[in-house]
């Protein structure tokens, strides 16, 4: 069994975490994790607190065990929606983009456990000090909003830099990413695109469909000149931006080009106008299975593989 001090900080069993997703990280997938034995998190995206509320009841009436709730606290809706999580007693709250610090005293009192996404050993080292619990570390190869750092130089990095627990992200997908995070140190993992190709997710099939012909090139970043670099799969929106940028278009104009392409592809399933976040490790899933079976089908061989390394010597 990999127990490890992620599963003691947030009562799971495997030390698998499904990074809040907007629009698909709901009810039906945060549920499916958390009974599975990993931490589901709720991804309230830039929705409205009531539908935020909704999702929470939602994930209690189908599960006991523990999840939490990802805010980016870039929504507009970040203030009301940290008032529901302090309302419903969420006892795991995910920050994504935006500073917490404003934020982390009210959690902090509330006694909720703060793990924050981070894409540098900077701003790791920051969250810590402001009291973070433990820190997703996420590299460039992630599905979404990236930093600039992959997930093998950033993982150990931010390891030798804080004393709390420290969680990969970015490019895992089956065992041997899980064992290889732990090998740079990480006390677990977090993946989006695996869990957005499951049974349970509510991603459009069409966009599942897409995610599962990718090939190890069918990402690209866009929105670097606005500061908010994205990864997706290659579409003809992501070309578009990509001409709209160079032609130098300007921040509030891109934002209302982008206003609700996500949507558009994730649910709606828009594979040509809309929004198709992917990681760079979609190229290596070919099927969709139930949340269950990839859980334990990756400790299985995260287990395998380590016990394989231990024999290396003996059998080489
Ligand atoms: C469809 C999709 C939506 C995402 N939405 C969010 C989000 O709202 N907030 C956030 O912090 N991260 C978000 N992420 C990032 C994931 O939580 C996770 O950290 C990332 O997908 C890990 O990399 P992987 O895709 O290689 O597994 C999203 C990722 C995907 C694929």
């Amino acid at each position: 069994m990999l127990k490890t001090a992620i599963c003691d900080l947030f009562g799971i069993k495997h030390p698998i975490i499904q990074g809040g997703m907007a629009h698909v990280g709901t009810a039906e997938l945060v549920s499916a994790v958390s009974n599975a034995g990993g931490l589901g998190i709720i991804g309230a995206g830039h929705y409205e607190p009531d539908w935020v509320r909704q999702q929470i009841r939602l994930t209690r009436e189908r599960t006991t065990k523990p999840f939490g709730l990802n805010i980016p606290l870039t929504s507009p809706f970040a203030e009301p929606v940290v008032q529901v999580a302090l309302e419903e007693k969420i006892a795991i709250i995910a920050t994504g983009a935006g500073n917490p610090d404003a934020y982390m005293p009210r959690f902090k009192r509330a006694g909720m456990k703060v793990i924050p996404v981070v894409a540098s050993v900077a701003v790791a080292k920051h969250l810590e000090q402001a009291g973070a619990d433990a820190i997703v570390a996420e590299g460039m190869e992630s599905g979404g909003h990236v930093g600039e750092t992959t997930t093998i130089a950033l993982v150990p990095q931010v390891v030798d830099s804080v004393r709390i627990p420290v969680v990969a992200a970015g490019g895992i997908a089956d065992g041997r990413g899980l064992a290889a995070a732990l090998a740079l140190g990480a006390q677990g993992i977090q993946m989006g695109t695996r869990f957005v190709l499951s049974t349970e997710c509510i991603a459009h099939p069409q966009y599942k469909q897409k995610l599962l012909e990718a090939d190890d090139q069918a990402t690209l970043v866009t929105r670097q000149s606005v500061g908010r670099p994205l990864r997706t799969l290659r579409n003809k929106l992501a070309e578009q931006v990509r001409e709209l940028e160079k032609a130098g278009i300007a921040k509030e104009e891109l934002e209302l080009f982008d206003r609700g392409r996500m949507y558009l592809g994730l649910i709606e399933g828009d594979i040509d106008e809309g929004s198709l976040l992917a990681g760079q490790i979609a190229g290596m899933i070919k099927e969709i299975k139930p949340v269950k079976a990839i859980i334990e089908e990756m400790v299985a061989e995260a287990e395998r593989i380590i016990s394989n390394l231990r024999n290396f010597r003996k059998k080489g």
